[in-house]
């Protein structure tokens, strides 16, 4: 499973990017809003140093204005996805871009058919919101389970990017249902390290080490 950092923070991702774990990352406007930068400026400098796919959302309602927001976007970087909502009009967008060889990630993905229209527009990622569908009592995961069982009875090409990532759990329940990429917070990504008991048996170790006196440098 390909790892996507959610946030537009330089310093956060430069830092996970520097230890091998970021295949791409996506913003969206609250991300950009909570960066404080200038969405061109902070997206240029995310793409040079992220070589995967960056994430840069449209934020006009109508497709026409979508599809040039989206032409500015992709031209900041070759690795740009242009992100789009999953209306009707951002539908129309995914096809024209995805025609014109861009990347388009297909975005507030919340049901299975809004997934097929997705992919059937030539979507190169769709982003199902799993954090969200649990916020309102829904059961996020299994929309990542459906959506691959169908895009796999299919064959379609578009890759599922489990997205609204809040936990570590999340993201090892997402590796189990088979999303290609999952994208996820800085600290969500560092809690997958942590666990009680290898934090229990390094206690130990340090205490049974300092009764043996010995140094190694
Ligand atoms: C995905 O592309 C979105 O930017 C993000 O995952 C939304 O997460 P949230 O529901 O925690 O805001």
């Amino acid at each position: 499973m390909k790892f996507f950092v959610d946030t537009a923070d330089v310093a956060a991702i430069a830092e996970l990017n520097d230890l091998g774990m970021v295949d791409g990352v996506t913003t969206n406007p609250s991300l950009i809003l909570k960066s404080g930068r200038d969405i061109i400026e902070v997206t240029k400098e995310i793409c040079s140093i992220v070589s995967g796919p960056v994430s840069a959302e449209v934020v006009a309602l109508t497709s026409d204005e979508m599809i040039a927001e989206g032409r500015k976007l992709a031209a900041i970087a070759p690795n740009i996805a242009v992100k789009v909502p999953l209306t009707w009009d951002g539908l129309k967008t995914c096809k024209v871009l995805s025609g014109e060889g861009f990347m388009v990630n297909v975005t507030l993905c919340f049901s299975v058919n809004q997934a097929i229209l997705a992919a059937k527009a030539g979507a190169t990622f769709i982003s199902p919101f799993v954090g969200r569908l649990d916020d309102i009592n829904l059961d996020g995961m299994e929309l990542i389970g459906d959506i691959r069982q169908v895009y796999d009875n299919y064959a379609f090409k578009t890759q599922i990017l489990a997205a609204s990532i809040r936990s570590a759990n999340h993201v090892s329940q997402c590796a189990l249902m088979g999303a290609d990429v999952m994208t996820a917070p800085p600290n969500v990504i560092k809690a997958m390290a942590s666990h009680v008991l290898t934090d229990k048996g390094l206690d130990q170790f340090m205490k049974d080490w300092a009764k043996t006196g010995q140094k190694i440098l």
